[in-house]
């Protein structure tokens, strides 16, 4: 599951992962956070995310990364903005009115380029990672982002054996360990498995599904 893999998913409109409204777990839980309204967040694998809109409304600088092109596009285009668009090796920069999109691979992050970022917002990264991609993902986090950043986290868990991922099933266990030591806090688990955007995977054999949202000091 390479950078090729995603980029092929976005050039054939493979996208079944991306919601046309906001996402219901941030639109709840990110005023716990506190975040001051100023603040950058980052979106890490953030797609075209219409997430980053509403983060946006909220006051907040965004910063997200996402290997796609396509997707990068769409998004400025979709938000009637005109991005400028300047070369950042081995990232492309695409920026316009706070928000701030590399496009790039995220495993190539630096220190200074996350610098700002004062929390995360992570919905369909870690699960759409495969497992010994997710321990170098937590990792590459916890040594490109400034200490103390929070993240509110949308995790997901099915029975593995009903569907090859991703999205991948991420049990609340894992997350303990990807994020040990931090302050790991579980905020809602939601049966969703007979919801309509899951009809895709009950498509694929899932019989059981649920969302975990997470905070993570
Ligand atoms: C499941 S989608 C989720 C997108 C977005 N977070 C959302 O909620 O719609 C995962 C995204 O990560 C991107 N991606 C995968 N691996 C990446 C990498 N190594 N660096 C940057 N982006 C990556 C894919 O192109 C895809 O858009």
């Amino acid at each position: 599951m390479d950078s090729q893999f995603w980029i092929e998913r976005w050039s054939n409109k493979q996208i079944g992962f991306h919601q046309p409204t906001v996402n219901a777990y941030l639109r709840r839980f990110w005023p716990a956070l506190q975040i001051p309204r100023a603040a950058t967040v980052f979106v890490p694998l953030c797609g075209k995310s219409v997430d980053m809109r509403w983060l946006h409304e909220q006051g907040h600088r965004v910063l997200g990364v996402e290997v796609a092109r396509i997707a990068v596009a769409e998004f400025f285009q979709e938000s009637a903005l005109e991005p400028q668009v300047t070369v950042m090796h081995p990232f492309e920069r695409w920026q316009a009115d706070d928000y701030t999109l590399l496009c790039g691979d995220f495993f190539d992050l630096s220190v200074d380029q996350l610098a700002e970022v004062a929390a995360v917002f992570d919905r369909a990264a870690l699960v759409a990672l495969p497992e010994a991609t997710r321990k170098r993902y937590v990792a590459k986090l916890d040594a490109v982002l400034p200490q103390h950043v929070q993240t509110l986290l949308v995790g997901l868990t099915y029975p593995p054996e009903h569907m090859a991922g991703p999205p991948f099933s991420v049990s609340e266990a894992e997350v303990l360990e990807l994020y040990s030591p931090r302050d790991v806090e579980r905020l809602a688990d939601v049966d969703v498995i007979d919801h309509s955007d899951t009809a895709r995977f009950r498509e694929r054999g899932v019989t059981r599904m649920s969302e975990q949202v997470y905070r993570i000091g």
